[in-house]
């Protein structure tokens, strides 16, 4: 360990001590006289006023005068008692006075040296908090389940959406390993039936909670009086519509659309304004709530509206409909932040409910797959000849999963037996899954992590106190691993795929995991040096590639002919989206034509090649019309993306021996390939991804042409395919330097 790092060290120790794992972020800053430390930690939802007296207190000059203590709050969450907060505040003070100390004590002995050490090169500024629903979707694997389906010949009927966790210990709670196939989990293309009736039963807990009242409270609607927690369990135990309408009516739809179903409460899509027995549940009708003495009357309350939802639906996602069910279920070992705001008992009865409600359509299905009669907490939804759906936590001995599947009835039969079938699908597959970096909310010992743009490349910075055993992923691309307690972890990277992603620190300290943490980084593209592709190339031996070494799991996928001012886009955002890279040949006049798509295939990471300005049969030249077809389009790319390519693609895959020492004379290697996807001749998506899944094996270059829809069309399940045989998309230039390329002629 460094010596300068002691002090940062163990003010974080002192911190994650005292504030336990209440803290999120603690970020430190040097200016040359003084040190400001600020710690960001769990805290109540504080009104303007109480924030300032909080700081106040908290912020001041301690022991030398150099130290700035400040403390941000991570609002939103559960009240804690005033005693609890009085007990914080002491806290910090306590570390103010010991950051004093140990301010003092270095100053003695260097200040300068101490403040500059302190200054590089973390993070300045506390992370802001991640959404949860945008972190799934950033680590969600989309390829497991459809090539596990694939390869054991298991239809997923149309219109189907699957969407899946496996979950485990994690860092002080229970950390997912996320999986989804078909429409996938997040999308609304379905009608969510009965199971939506779980949001409005857990949103009139706590609203009837912030009126100071419980489940015992005994509403006294127009047409009936009844206990609330009665009301609810008949709701979802029974399906009952009239109990479901009943709750609306008491919540009110303003209230459940714009208070609870919202971004900051975890539910981004969610809208409920649709009520199932007939009632106006537009209109709240005067109420009388009473528990023990207490007694509170409601006025009529209408709707204002909102518009989230078209057509007056219902509209909800698999993976929201989820998440109501697991923050129940899961409940007691979540962070308050996820927990609901419902007292515990209250709680405890919604779980009874949840878990004795109508027999789950994945029963039999669940059972067969686990090899015992699982616990199923969750709630299904039908309607006649339009969607089955179920939605819960299967439970058998140690092993816990969240499962939801949406069917239309037309597969999943009347009876919806087709949910079983696939629910048996799923559980079996998640069973032989292999082991990934399991995701979920920041806990344990304080990460600092930072993602810095560095002349050539992209470096990761990664501080955790008290750690032997560092892993850090970008979205769902691991980086590596570092063995050993170091104050500071580093990771080079030459080429990431611009944009933003979810960067995921995981630490360990001897063998136990003791801090997971994930936030948003928005990767910069490199900066390479300003027209350094003036300079010519300088003349290399003659050379003819058509493929990377077979020892190393990576492929290339080229793209000819482009850039199109239509598909090239597509494919780009395609490429984008799946985190992959490829080379583009592109020729002189298309490039003239579409300079700004150019650039962007330049600036999004991926190859520009040379396949020259007008597309013709390179055997048919002499020796200076092949170096202007080959030398315009060399300055041209130069010119407009600022890069030198630095292989050629003989259109028609045409080229002799003088061909290939004409362009090595200009520092150019012909570059063929050894996978060709026939896309220009068949355009048939189908066959591309048949072809790509025959015949790409490691060190493949596959050529394609971004000028065809079909092409784009096959691009996503090509990149899939490509992936199921553990193959890592780089560029041509990645594919083949440092490695041993296969050389002809
Ligand atoms: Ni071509």
């Amino acid at each position: 360990m460094r010596d300068d790092d002691r002090p940062i060290q163990r003010l974080q120790r002192v911190i994650a001590r005292l504030i336990g794992t209440g803290v999120q972020q603690v970020t430190y800053q040097s200016k040359p006289s003084a040190l400001q430390v600020e710690v960001t930690v769990t805290a109540p939802t504080l009104t303007e006023r109480q924030r300032r007296q909080w700081q106040r207190q908290l912020t001041g000059q301690v022991g030398s005068r150099e130290i700035h203590l400040r403390v941000c709050l991570e609002t939103g969450q559960k009240q804690p008692s005033l005693r609890r907060r009085w007990a914080t505040v002491m806290g910090l003070g306590w570390v103010a006075l010991m950051a004093g100390g140990w301010w003092w004590h270095s100053a003695q002995t260097s200040p300068i040296a101490k403040a500059k050490s302190l200054r590089a090169p973390l993070v300045t500024r506390p992370t802001p908090p991640v959404s949860w629903a945008w972190s799934v979707q950033r680590v969600i694997d989309r390829e497991f389940l459809p090539q596990w389906f694939r390869r054991r010949g298991v239809r997923l009927p149309r219109e189907t959406a699957v969407y899946a966790a496996r979950i485990a210990p994690g860092v002080a709670g229970p950390a997912y390993a996320f999986y989804e196939a078909g429409l996938g989990a997040f999308s609304q293309d379905f009608w969510p039936a009965s199971t939506v009736k779980v949001l409005p039963a857990i949103a009139a807990l706590e609203w009837v909670h912030r009126q100071g009242f419980s489940g015992d409270v005994t509403v006294a609607f127009p047409q009936l009086q009844d206990r609330l927690m009665v009301i609810l369990d008949r709701s979802i135990r029974e399906s009952s519509n009239l109990d479901y309408d009943l709750t609306l009516q008491l919540v009110g739809l303003d209230w459940l659309n714009h208070h609870f179903l919202t971004p900051e409460r975890g539910f981004p899509t969610t809208t409920l304004q649709r009520g199932y027995s007939g009632l106006n549940v537009y209109t709240s009708p005067p109420l009388t709530l009473q528990e023990g003495h207490r007694r509170k009357t409601l006025p009529r309350r209408s709707a204002q509206g909102w518009n989230r939802c078209p057509r007056r639906g219902n509209c909800a996602n698999l993976f929201e409909l989820t998440e109501a069910i697991r923050r129940v279920v899961l409940h007691r070992e979540l962070s308050s932040a996820e927990q609901f705001r419902i007292a515990d008992a209250d709680i405890a009865r919604l779980t009874a409910s949840l878990c004795q409600a109508e027999p789950s359509f994945f029963a039999a299905g669940a059972q067969a797959a686990l090899r015992q009669t699982p616990r199923i907490c969750h709630k299904p939804g039908w309607v006649l000849h339009r969607h089955c759906v179920d939605s819960g936590v299967i439970i058998a001995g140690q092993e816990r999963y969240l499962l939801a599947i949406a069917m239309p009835a037309w597969s999943a039969g009347d009876d919806c037996q087709g949910l079983s079938r696939l629910a048996q699908q799923v559980l079996t597959a998640l069973r032989q899954a292999p082991p990934t970096l399991l995701h979920q909310p920041n806990q344990g010992e304080p990460v600092q992590a930072q993602l810095l743009t560095r002349p050539g490349g992209h470096e990761l910075v990664v501080r955790v106190a008290g750690a032997d055993r560092v892993a850090v992923w970008l979205d769902r691309e691991p980086w590596g691993e570092r063995p050993g307690p170091q104050p500071e972890y580093r990771w080079f990277k030459r080429r990431v795929t611009p944009g933003e992603r979810l960067l995921r620190v995981q630490a360990w300290r001897e063998g136990k995991p003791i801090a997971y943490h994930s936030q948003k980084v928005v990767v910069r593209p490199v900066e390479e040096p300003p027209l350094s592709c003036e300079t010519p190339l300088s003349p290399i031996a003659a050379q003819v590639i058509y493929r990377g070494s077979r020892r190393k799991s990576q492929v290339a996928l080229s793209f000819d002919d482009g850039p199109h001012g239509r598909y090239t886009p597509r494919i780009l955002d395609i490429l984008r989206q799946e985190g992959a890279l490829a080379t583009f040949f592109v020729q002189g006049r298309m490039a003239r034509q579409h300079p700004g798509v150019l650039r962007r295939i330049q600036a999004e990471g991926h190859e520009i090649g040379n396949h020259t300005t007008h597309h013709v049969r390179l055997t048919l030249l002499d020796a200076a019309q092949f170096r202007q077809e080959v030398a315009t389009t060399q300055a041209l790319v130069c010119r407009l993306a600022g890069v030198q390519p630095r292989y050629l693609r003989p259109p028609f895959g045409h080229y002799d021996f003088k061909t290939a020492s004409w362009a090595a004379e200009l520092g150019l290697t012909l570059l063929m390939w050894d996978v060709d996807t026939r896309d220009w001749q068949h355009r048939n998506p189908q066959r591309i991804i048949q072809i790509v899944q025959q015949q790409a094996q490691p060190g493949s270059i596959i050529l394609m042409h971004d000028i065809f829809g079909s092409t784009v069309e096959a691009l996503a399940a090509v990149i899939a395919t490509l992936r199921a045989k553990n193959l890592e998309l780089v560029t041509v230039g990645q594919l083949l330097a440092p490695g041993e390329p296969i050389t002809r002629r």
